[in-house]
């Protein structure tokens, strides 16, 4: 289901610079959200209606200290930092759709199964409004910390299922159709009418120029599906000339999207995507029980409900699929921490795959890149330990058993007495 509007009944905007008004209007919060100051671009709510949390203050850094390492030109690589949200992820920005719409339908309890962040973003919302019950699905053991935290901190009922996403996700929508719950997964249109705002902000950020990439990890493809909507709309209605490519990261270990698309040339056709390669795929993974497995549990998806709005996106936008394993996910994300901005692990996806097309000769280093950091580094602090650990069995435990091998990026920590003349030659050494 598509969320369509009728533009010729609405006012839509007839330049992308008409936006710059609302920064004159940030004491009313439907001005100050980095969502809803773009609502004349997703009219679907009477302005009243409108849930915002503050959500979308999110920062596009021009990256110089992490281009070298992609392999562009200074000026080139710009990061999309999603991890200011409220809640510390980019679904802040579908949350206040979903929850505003939610609202219009008279909902007072909201479900999603959720490797963490959507849970985490529910959770806010439902907490900071106290307006629903927010009932969240996880998979038991799939999610890391600092995202369970958040959901027992802030109150949601919390479901641990005995499976992972793709079993939590199937088995919320059965819970939702039968006891009349509103859906907040990415399945659910409005959704992603609020992540569209992200590419907003990013033309915003560039001063209403369109970037050559758009750079974004792959796991359920909302972010992919939408971001294709929100150009081919502002194509449509001449609000910008070109749309930018997209390029959507799996992680190798749930790499569904990327073997389907760039192996078994499944593509959008108009409407109709060949269901055969599709359900002989899914097969495929039943007879052989692959399961998705992946240190960047926020992608660890192998069933992503998006998938045809996906195709659609990269038919219209001329986008490709890569795929990048957990040493090149945690690599990239070292770099980019050390460049300034924290990420979890599925938010490097797209910075490690930025550098593979770089590689691969697809984005030329003068091209204008944007990669999408989506979360947060403190949503998943172990990984981000296990990483730069001295500690060899915690390295194993959390990583080799992942085929990582090598923290090339480590910054290690250093052991010294409790002697004030130890400490002081340690950091003469080292600094
Ligand atoms: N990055 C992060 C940090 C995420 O949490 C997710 C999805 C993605 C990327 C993938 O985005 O689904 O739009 O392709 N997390 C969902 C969740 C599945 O439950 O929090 P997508």
């Amino acid at each position: 289901m598509d969320v369509a509007y009728d533009w010729d009944r609405l006012q839509p905007p007839k330049s992308l610079k008409f936006f710059e008004t609302k920064w004159a209007d940030r004491s009313n919060p439907i001005s100050f959200s980095g969502v809803w100051r773009f609502r004349e671009l997703l009219p679907f709510a009477d302005p009243a209606a409108i849930m915002t949390i503050g959500e979308g203050q999110t920062i596009l850094q021009k990256a110089d200290g992490v281009a070298p390492y992609v392999g562009m030109n200074p000026g080139c690589l710009y990061l999309q930092y999603e991890g200011m949200n409220p809640s510390g992820s980019f679904k802040d920005n579908g949350m206040t759709a979903a929850f505003t719409h939610a609202r219009m339908v008279g909902a007072t309890r909201a479900a999603c199964a959720s490797t963490g962040n959507t849970s985490a973003a529910l959770a806010v919302f439902c907490s900071a409004t106290g307006l629903m019950k927010a009932i969240i699905f996880i998979g038991s053991g799939k999610i890391s910390y600092g995202k369970l935290a958040q959901a027992l901190d802030h109150g949601a009922l919390t479901v641990q299922i005995a499976g992972d996403f793709d079993d939590a996700m199937q088995r919320v929508q059965q819970v939702s159709r039968q006891l009349g719950i509103y859906l907040v997964n990415s399945i659910n249109p409005f959704r992603l009418e609020g992540q569209k705002t992200i590419m907003f902000r990013v033309l915003e950020a560039l001063r209403w120029e369109v970037p050559d990439w758009i750079v974004v990890p792959g796991g359920n493809l909302g972010n992919v599906s939408s971001f294709g909507k929100a150009f081919m709309e502002l194509m449509d209605l001449g609000l910008i000339q070109r749309p930018p490519r997209l390029a959507v990261i799996n992680a190798a270990g749930a790499n569904t999207y990327f073997n389907l698309f760039e192996k078994f040339d499944l593509r959008w056709n108009e409407g109709s995507p060949n269901q055969k390669t599709i359900d002989g795929y899914y097969q495929s993974l039943d007879v052989e029980k692959i399961r998705a497995a992946t240190i960047a549990s926020a992608i660890e998806i192998n069933h992503p409900v998006n998938l045809p709005k996906a195709l659609r996106a990269l038919d219209r936008c001329g986008g490709v699929v890569r795929e990048a394993t957990d040493q090149e996910i945690l690599d990239a994300k070292a770099k980019v921490g050390a460049g300034g901005l924290g990420c979890e692990p599925a938010s490097a996806a797209s910075v490690a795959g930025a550098r593979k097309l770089r590689k691969e000769g697809i984005i030329a280093p003068s091209d204008r890149v944007v990669c999408v950091l989506t979360g947060h580094q403190l949503k998943d602090p172990t990984a981000t330990v296990a990483y730069h650990s001295t500690d060899q069995r915690t390295f194993d435990e959390v990583l080799g058993h992942r085929g990582v091998r090598r923290a090339t990026y480590a910054n290690r920590a250093v052991q010294v007495p409790n002697d004030l003349d130890e400490i002081i030659k340690a950091i003469e050494v080292y600094s």
